[in-house]
Order: C-alpha cells, then sequence, then structure tokens
C-alpha cells in the first residue's frame, strides 16, 4: 500500500518538482506552487535554503485570502489547489534555493524546490516611472523589458496595498491591441515594448501599477512600477484670467492637497 501511495505521489505533477524563476532587484515575484488536492487543508509555506536546512518565510493555513510577512505573501487558491507566494522589494541577495510546500501527515510533506534569480536589468528596463494625467484625459503607460521574456504573457497589475496585483490586464499576442477591462494593451515583441492607455482616467485611476511578464508556467516577475497621477484639473482647458488666484496656483503644484481639497470648477460641475 505504501510504496503504491508513493509513487503516486511522484507521479502527480508539480510535486517534487523544480521550478525556475528570475526576478528583477527593485521589482517582485509571484510564484506558483501546485499542490494535490488531498493537501487542500494543509498549512501551506515557503522556506529559504537546501531542504535540509530550509527555514520558513512563509507559513501559513488561511485559504482563499492573502496572508503577509514582511516583504513575504502567500494566497492558497484552494479551488485551483494552488497557492501563490509573491515576493516584494526584490534584492539580489534573494537569490537561492527556496522550497513550497505543504504540511502533510504522512512522513514526508509534498514540495517543489524553487530556484529564484534576481538580477538587474539596468540596460533595458527602467524600475520606477511616475506619470500624470488631467482627470478626462489618457494615460500612456510604455514599460520595456528584457529581450528573453519577448515571448511570455505580458502584463499590467494594479496593486492594492500589500497584493500586487489586485486587478490585472495582459496581453498575449504581439503587435494586437488586447482591450479587457479599462486599460488597452499592446506589446511589440520586436521593440521589447509594452504599452497600456487607460482613456478617460478620473482620480480613481491614481494608483500604483506594475508592468511585467509572466511564464508559461504562470510564475509572475514584476519589472517596472508605475506611479500614475490624475489631477483634477484639465489640461485642455485654458483658465479664465481671474482664475489666476493664488488658491489655483497651489493646487496644480502640490498634487497632494488634491484630494482634500474641493476647486471650484468641482463644485460647478456638481451644481450643474
Ligand atoms: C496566518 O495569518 C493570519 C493572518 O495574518 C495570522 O493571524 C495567523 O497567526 C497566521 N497563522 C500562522 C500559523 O502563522
Ligand atoms: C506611448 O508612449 C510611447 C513612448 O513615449 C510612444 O512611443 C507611443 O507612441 C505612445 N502611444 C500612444 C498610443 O500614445
Amino acid at each position: 500500500m505504501k510504496i503504491i501511495w508513493t509513487f503516486t505521489l511522484l507521479m502527480i505533477p508539480g510535486v517534487l518538482s523544480s521550478i525556475s524563476v528570475t526576478g528583477y532587484s527593485g521589482g517582485g515575484v509571484s510564484i506558483t506552487c501546485r499542490y494535490d488536492r488531498g493537501y487542500t487543508d494543509n498549512n501551506k509555506y515557503f522556506c529559504r535554503g537546501r531542504w535540509s536546512e530550509c527555514t520558513d518565510r512563509i507559513r501559513n493555513n488561511t485559504k482563499n485570502k492573502q496572508v503577509d510577512s514582511g516583504r513575504f505573501s502567500l494566497y492558497d487558491d484552494t479551488r485551483a489547489a494552488v497557492f501563490t507566494v509573491t515576493i516584494r522589494d526584490l534584492r539580489e541577495q534573494d537569490s537561492d534555493i527556496y522550497y513550497c510546500g505543504t504540511d502533510s501527515y504522512a512522513k514526508v510533506d509534498s514540495y517543489t524546490e524553487v530556484n529564484l534569480n534576481v538580477v538587474t536589468a539596468a540596460d533595458c528596463c527602467e524600475k520606477s516611472i511616475s506619470l500624470s494625467a488631467a482627470a478626462g484625459g489618457s494615460v500612456n503607460i510604455s514599460c520595456r523589458y528584457p529581450q528573453s521574456h519577448s515571448a511570455d504573457v505580458k502584463f499590467v497589475c494594479r496593486r492594492s496595498g500589500s497584493d500586487l496585483c489586485a486587478e490585472e490586464t495582459s496581453v498575449k499576442e504581439s503587435r494586437r491591441w488586447s482591450a479587457e477591462g479599462q486599460m488597452q494593451l499592446y506589446d511589440d515583441r520586436e521593440q521589447q515594448l509594452l504599452t497600456g492607455i487607460i482613456s478617460h482616467v478620473t482620480q480613481q485611476h491614481s494608483a500604483e501599477y506594475w508592468c511585467g511578464v509572466q511564464s508559461d508556467q504562470g510564475h509572475k516577475s514584476f519589472i517596472t512600477r508605475v506611479l500614475v497621477s490624475v489631477t483634477d484639473i484639465p489640461k485642455t482647458t485654458s483658465p479664465p484670467s481671474s482664475s489666476s488666484s493664488p488658491s489655483s496656483s497651489s493646487l496644480s503644484s502640490s498634487s497632494s492637497s488634491l484630494s482634500s481639497v474641493e476647486s471650484p470648477l468641482q463644485k460647478m460641475c456638481v451644481r450643474n
């Protein structure tokens, strides 16, 4: 019986296997760890170092909800029988062997070896971009990516708190606009350039976004952080001469006060 059981485990894809993930310093990675459905209820963990001396970076029993521990997050999707480990603020020193696994009541845990290699891609890609746009206009997110990822799926994710990818838009083909959700994406694989356009922006679009690549196995590498700030004042409207008051100039110079200060224009719009 026991021999048959062990043999069965070895036959399940994703168990006792090895995966390789490339990360970029300053960015992040999401690693998908598959497990057998028999382990749905068990603790999931992600530890660093060789198997004999592997030390936990995160371990938890919470299901279908993200839990955080420092730069590490874990999300156990019990329906898909996959748990995702995300590492933020990557550094080159994070390069190492890791294991993702499930606690087991049998003698041996079910686990997957993860080889994480964190590199600096200074020659190709920007770590961070800041963009601003006026409400009603559009934002053009433009990210370069390393040539080694040309054939991968590209994505732009919107961050919410510790979740780097609370909302995702992806593009799977080269030189073809993909319009799902509020963002249009275009991937030029020859130029290694990902473009994301958000039209008719409102202040709700002010957020942190991430450009990245996704491998066939589902692992994500977050490469470029894009900070989008949408201001309330339409760019195209030339202000009447009477509005060149100190209050309007302070509004345009300090974006942080925008959310708390209601402009005269806004009040007029509300009344109409
Ligand atoms: C799992 O995460 C939750 C929420 O962060 C925390 O309260 C709990 O103590 C964690 N469990 C373990 C075993 O670390
Ligand atoms: C977006 O910006 C990039 C780089 O600045 C530019 O090459 C591209 O033409 C722009 N795309 C659109 C649709 O505006």
